[in-house]
Formats: C-alpha cells, structure tokens, sequence
C-alpha cells in the first residue's frame, strides 16, 4: 500500500516540528503548512525553510481564508494538527473547527488528528475549573470531526518529558531540582512518560494503520508507567546525589490554587488529575481503543533514565 500524503497543521510548534520529521523519517510525502501570519518570524520561517531542504513541501494557507485550507487539505490524505493548547504558552485549540470546515469541504481526506497529545478528554468530564477548558474544548472539536463523519484517530500521549521528566514534575521549572523536591501525596500514583520524539513517532505509525481508525490510541509504554518517587529514583541514581523530598497533601496542593494566574491555574487543575488522583493510569484502556506500544512492538522508545541524562 502507498504512504498516504500527509500535512502538518502546526508544523513549527513544539510537538509539530517532531511530528514533520517524524513524517519524513517514516517515508511519508510530508507536507507542512506556512501561514502568512508568521509574518516577521524569522524562528518559524526559517524553522520551515529546513523542512523544505529535508524534502517537505510548504503549503501556504491562512485559517482566515477558508478557501485556501479547502486547497490545502486536498492535496494530502492524512491531515496532523498540532495546533498549541499549553495556557501558559498559547492555545488556540477551538481555532481547529476552521480545519475540521475545511476538511469536510473537501471531502478527500482519509485521517484527521486533531490536537490532542496529552490525557484524554473523554475520560476528564470531572475535570476542575479553570483547567477542564483544554479538555472541554478538546471534545468540542472531536464532536465537530465526528458530526461531519471525518474519520480520526485520537492520539493520548500522556506527559511530555520535556515538560513533567526533566523537572522531576516540579511544576514552575523545566529543570531538576538542585535540594528539594515536591513529592505529590505518597508519590506513588503511577504516570506515563513520554520522550517527545517518541510521540511523534508512534502518532505517524497509527496513520496508515486499520487498528487504529476511529479509535484513540493511548502512548503507554510499559517501562515509562512511573510513580513520582520511581522518577526521582532514577535521577538520583543517574547523579548519585538524594533530594530532601517533602510530601505535599493533596488539600495543600489544592490550596495552592487560590491567588495564581490563570495559566497557573490550569497547570494546578493538571497536575492535580495526574499526580494525585491518577488519570492517566486508574482505566484499562479498552473498547474503541488501542495501546500504542503494543500495536508497534518495533519501536524503541526512550526509558526516562536515559532522557534524565541529559540534565546531569
Ligand atoms: N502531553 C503533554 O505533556 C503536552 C505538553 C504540551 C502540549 N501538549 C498538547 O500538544 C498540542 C500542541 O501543543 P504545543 O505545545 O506543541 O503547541 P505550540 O508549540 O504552542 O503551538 C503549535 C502551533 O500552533 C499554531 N498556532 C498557534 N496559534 C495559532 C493561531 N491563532 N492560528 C493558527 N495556528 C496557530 C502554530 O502553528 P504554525 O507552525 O503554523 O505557526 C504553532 O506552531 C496541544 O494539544 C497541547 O495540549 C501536550
């Protein structure tokens, strides 16, 4: 069977650009698309002249010119986008009803994923405000794919390790802790990890793959289902060096909520789900679903002692 065409709608954000390589590396006609609003930036332009050089090819469209998305959209079969949903960086994850319009329009196309990446919408109806708006708006954009009988699939990717991993899920850095960690309750609740390269490849293997049509597919791989201590352990292994850790109640951590930034707040409400109550972990994975690193047995993915090295 032929290497379905695809285009990457977000092509020059954090997990997008590792999804374009990872669609070149797995011989897929890659196409990325190049906004006009990009205007002056020259990270973005440049960013995307290197995806050309690799052998992408740039599709100009714009989301405020339907027509030119339609355009975009029929050129390819698979349409990615990784389009951004971090608050304390941008999001902008309802914009995807536009290309969900367009798809439709276009009629052509035979896989949709949207921006998810991270838990699972469906499974986070009990979410805590002011967080629950990236899965709220998450699950409006599946109910447009699914009302217009786009066929998707639905890629959970769990935590990315650049952003939970290498801060020992230290919420406020993006680096280890020198002394002291945070353990969240008994820091025992398990978590999934996940190298972001890694995330990208899986999310290109599912998108030939009858498997996984009109599922989602959840990123588990059995040896990055860690608890916070098990993480930790790791990193102390790896410097040979113990933090002094402190366990923080789950009320304290609640608490903590009152008085921070809104974006801040979204990022408690998350961390909360993940760390304390477990959401990534409390479910079997189940109907209308499959585990990623069982349908793709081939794929070495990155144990977090060997993505912590990086930081010693
Ligand atoms: N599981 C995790 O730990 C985790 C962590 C981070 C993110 N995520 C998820 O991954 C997805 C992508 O997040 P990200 O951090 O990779 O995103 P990002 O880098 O912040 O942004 C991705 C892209 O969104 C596009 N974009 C932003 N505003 C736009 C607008 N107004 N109109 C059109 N395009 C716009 C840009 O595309 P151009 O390239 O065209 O400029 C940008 O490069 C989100 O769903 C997010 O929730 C998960």
């Amino acid at each position: 069977m032929a290497k379905s065409k695809v285009l990457v709608v977000g092509g020059t954000g954090y997990i997008g650009r590792r999804i374009v390589k990872a669609s070149l590396a797995q011989g897929h006609e890659t196409y990325v698309l190049q906004r006009p609003e990009i205007g002056l930036d020259i990270e973005k332009v440049q960013m995307l002249l290197s995806f050309k050089k690799q052998g992408a090819r740039l599709v100009e469209a714009s989301f405020s010119d339907h027509r030119s998305l339609v355009d975009a959209v029929r050129q390819v079969d698979v349409v990615i986008c990784t389009m951004s949903g971090v608050h304390f960086r941008s999001h902008n994850v309802l914009v995807q009803l536009k290309l969900v319009e367009a798809i439709k329009d276009a009629g052509n196309v035979k896989r949709f994923l949207p921006s998810e990446f991270g838990m699972d919408p469906a499974r986070m109806g009990h979410a805590l405000e002011p967080g629950r708006v990236t899965f709220d708006e998450k699950m409006t954009v599946r109910k447009a794919i699914e009302e217009s009988k786009i066929p998707f699939t639905y890629v959970s990717a769990n935590c990315f390790a650049g952003y939970f991993a290498g801060n020992l899920a230290q919420m406020g850095t993006l680096l280890p802790p020198k002394d002291k960690v945070l353990i969240y309750g008994d820091g025992n609740v398990k978590v999934v990890y996940m190298d972001e390269d890694d995330v990208a490849t899986y999310t290109i293997k599912t998108i030939d793959d009858l498997r996984t049509l009109n599922k989602t597919v959840y990123l588990r791989p059995p040896e990055n289902v860690l608890s916070q201590r098990e993480l930790i352990e790791k990193w102390e292994k790896l410097t040979g060096r113990q933090l002094d850790k402190s366990s923080l109640s789950e009320q304290d951590f609640l608490s903590s909520m009152k008085g921070l930034d809104y974006a801040s707040q979204v990022g408690v409400g998350h961390f909360y789900h993940i760390f304390y109550e477990g959401c990534l972990t409390n479910f079997e994975t189940g109907q209308d679903a499959e585990e990623a690193s069982q349908l793709y047995p081939e794929v070495n993915y990155t144990r977090m002692d060997e993505y912590l090295k990086i930081y010693a």
